[in-house]
């Protein structure tokens, strides 16, 4: 059986968690899924009595190891055969795009399928939560927004319709090469820690997810690019304001947002955000996509451009029947 889910990259960003056992967000936040870029996971019965973990066609490292072994302990014992865990992404590791979020999304089905646990709606949720913070969001195809219900300790993710939905493309600009400096698990914690602007950034969050939604619902650009922008510029201030400080932008990063701003003033519509590297990620339509890749692409420093689509949710294939995963509750 095997599970393949699409990536996704947030507009209105998670970051800091009110619980780092459940892995619990501190805010909400809102992604679009992206079609062209997927991860591919299958398990089968392993043959010599133990368990295996490969992620691109080599031997998981421990701090991928660790996220799968969490989501194996969720399964009964009477249930649990050893397995061959095989997991791949078609998109590079440093191409500035989450792996985590369609490895945990991937993860979660795979088990739940393999084993044949029949896990509830809100059970997968969770666990796909605990993978990572943003592997729920890549349950839903499109723009879909995570709302964490911090009393209950539950989450809830909502798929959101917009005349934005097909017309929107994803252009990532990547601006260095090599792992990054601080991962985002461990530089959230940080900011929480240290910055002394986060509670300011959880107090101001939820107008943010309010703007965009309704950005969204309405299909106005202009206010989805401005709350969008203000939103990771703020998620980037957490970061420079923390002790010590993480810089994640390199110079193209800069020269990519000026850019955008100076073409923007000249007509042409785009956006930005960024997460926790240096990449700039450009919001547009399918006309303009290629116009911001071919400028984009041609500034010093700027190591690569892909341009992305709207994506739906995962699919599933087990016995050679194939369908997309419909888990949402009516
Ligand atoms: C900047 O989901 O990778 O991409 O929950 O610790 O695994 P963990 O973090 P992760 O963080 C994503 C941070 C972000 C913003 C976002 O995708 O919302």
């Amino acid at each position: 059986m095997e599970v393949t889910a699409s990536t996704n990259i947030a507009l209105i960003k998670y970051w800091g968690k009110s619980s780092l056992r459940l892995n619990f967000p501190a805010v909400g936040s809102l992604s679009l899924t992206l079609r062209e870029f997927t991860t591919k996971t299958s398990i089968c019965l392993s043959e010599d009595g133990k368990d295996h973990f490969v992620l691109n066609h080599k031997p998981m490292d421990p701090l991928e190891k660790v996220r799968v072994e969490a989501l194996l302990k969720a399964v009964p014992e009477k249930k649990r055969v050893p397995i061959r865990f095989l997991s791949s992404n078609n998109f590079p590791t440093a191409s500035g795009l989450a792996s985590s979020a369609s490895a945990g999304a991937a993860a979660v089905l795979a088990v739940n399928y393999f084993f044949q646990l029949n896990w509830s709606f809100s059970r997968l949720l969770m666990l796909a939560l605990k993978f990572s913070g943003s592997a729920p969001r890549s349950l839903s195809g499109g723009f879909v927004s995570l709302e964490p219900d911090s009393a209950r300790r539950k989450i809830k993710i909502h798929p959101l319709a917009s005349p934005l939905d097909t017309l929107v493309r994803v252009v990532v600009v990547r601006c260095g090469e090599g792992p990054k400096e601080v991962l985002s698990r461990d530089a959230m914690e940080l900011s929480k820690k240290s910055s002394p602007y986060y509670p300011a950034w959880v107090s101001t969050h939820r107008a943010d997810l309010r703007r965009l939604k309704r950005a969204l619902a309405r299909g106005e650009w202009d206010e989805l690019f401005s709350v969008m922008e203000h939103n990771t510029l703020k998620m980037h201030a957490l970061t420079l304001t923390s002790q010590p400080p993480v810089m994640y932008w390199t110079p193209a990063t800069l020269a990519v947002i000026r850019l955008i701003r100076e073409k923007r003033s000249q007509g042409w519509l785009g956006g930005f955000t960024m997460d926790a590297g240096p990449h700039v990620k450009i919001f547009t339509d399918a006309e303009t996509a290629e116009k911001w890749a071919d400028a984009a692409g041609a500034l010093p420093g700027v190591t690569g451009v892909l341009i992305a689509s709207p994506g739906g949710p995962p699919r599933i294939t087990i016995e050679g029947k194939e369908w997309e995963w419909d888990g949402f509750p009516n």
